[in-house]
């Protein structure tokens, strides 16, 4: 996937000057400053920056959950239109998320079989014969290694963490949406999950040619896992481009200092260092 090249591919969200200033009282807090972004077909784009520097407002911008104080968000080349809650919905279609709390991805009160059903509802199989949404349902828990025989029934809070964070996968393979919007999932899992996590977005990647829009803190997994890396601090991108551009000849100060806050696991081993 590195080796081509991605910005050759049509655009699926690209933004020009976005912008979202939050007004409380007398404080304005400039979150996300002027920020410019091409994200194409079945990239995988990396946003990283340290707490507070606007990952989680852009987010929700590029969601249609938040509204832009300024600038444009266009979706396939052509200005958004979220105008209404019908175009909203269209628009939801298109570009859906995983947060970094599965505990609030689900309604508490839809049992595994509604919130599977609804997905395949929102795909337009509202008329299929009830077999075959048992099958696409079956197929997807068991993409994730879920039995769907023993779900059914259940509520989500009746999972494990680990299980629901894969059943938000398995609503992702049955929505198979064009863009995937992961907040990546930190404190709650711990690293062996994480990791089987990411691997089932990069195989749905693969599968289904999504765009994933990965958000997080660590510079070393945007290198390992990304096409490309947005370096975003106080609201703004300070850089961008390939992963190994960005990574290996960072040009800012910021993305200097996130480098050398890593452990080293890409530079090559230095006998003469060790040797000392
Ligand atoms: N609803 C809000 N009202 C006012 N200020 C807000 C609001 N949401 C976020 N902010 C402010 O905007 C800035 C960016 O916050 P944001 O949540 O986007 O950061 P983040 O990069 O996602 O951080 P983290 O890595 O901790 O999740 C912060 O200064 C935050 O306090
Ligand atoms: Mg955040």
């Amino acid at each position: 996937m590195r080796n081509e090249d991605i910005s050759s591919r049509p655009l699926c969200l690209s933004g020009r000057g976005v912008t979202k200033i939050f007004t409380t009282g007398k404080t304005r807090t400039v979150a996300v400053d002027h920020v410019d972004f091409e994200f194409h077909e079945g990239e995988l784009i990396s946003i990283v920056g340290e707490s507070g520097s606007g990952k989680t407002t852009l987010s929700k911008m590029l969601l249609g959950l938040l509204n832009i104080t300024e600038g444009e968000i266009l979706f396939q080349g052509q200005p958004r239109d979220i105008s209404n809650m019908h175009k909203r919905r269209e628009y939801w279609r298109g570009i859906q998320a995983i947060f970094q709390d599965p505990f609030s991805s689900f309604n508490v009160f839809n049992k595994i079989d509604t919130v599977l059903l609804d997905c395949i509802n929102m795909r337009g199989g509202k008329r299929l014969p009830m077999e075959k949404k048992i099958e696409m349902m079956t197929e997807a828990c068991s993409f994730v290694n879920l039995k769907f025989a023993e779900l059914t029934n259940k509520y989500p809070f009746e999972l494990s963490g680990g299980q629901m964070q894969r059943l938000m996968i398995a609503r992702i393979f049955l929505l198979k949406p064009k863009i995937l919007l992961a907040d990546e999932p930190t404190s709650m899992i711990d690293a062996c999950s994480r990791a089987t996590i990411l691997d089932m977005l990069l195989q749905l990647r693969d599968e289904v040619g999504m765009t994933i829009i990965f958000i997080t803190h660590d510079i070393g997994l945007a290198y390992y896992i990304s096409d490309s890396v947005y370096i975003m601090e106080h609201g703004k991108f300070v850089e961008s481009g390939s992963a190994d551009d960005v990574i290996l000849n960072p040009k800012a100060a910021y993305t200097k200092r996130l480098i050398s806050d890593v452990p080293k696991i890409y530079e090559p081993w230095d006998l003469n260092t060790v040797a000392q």
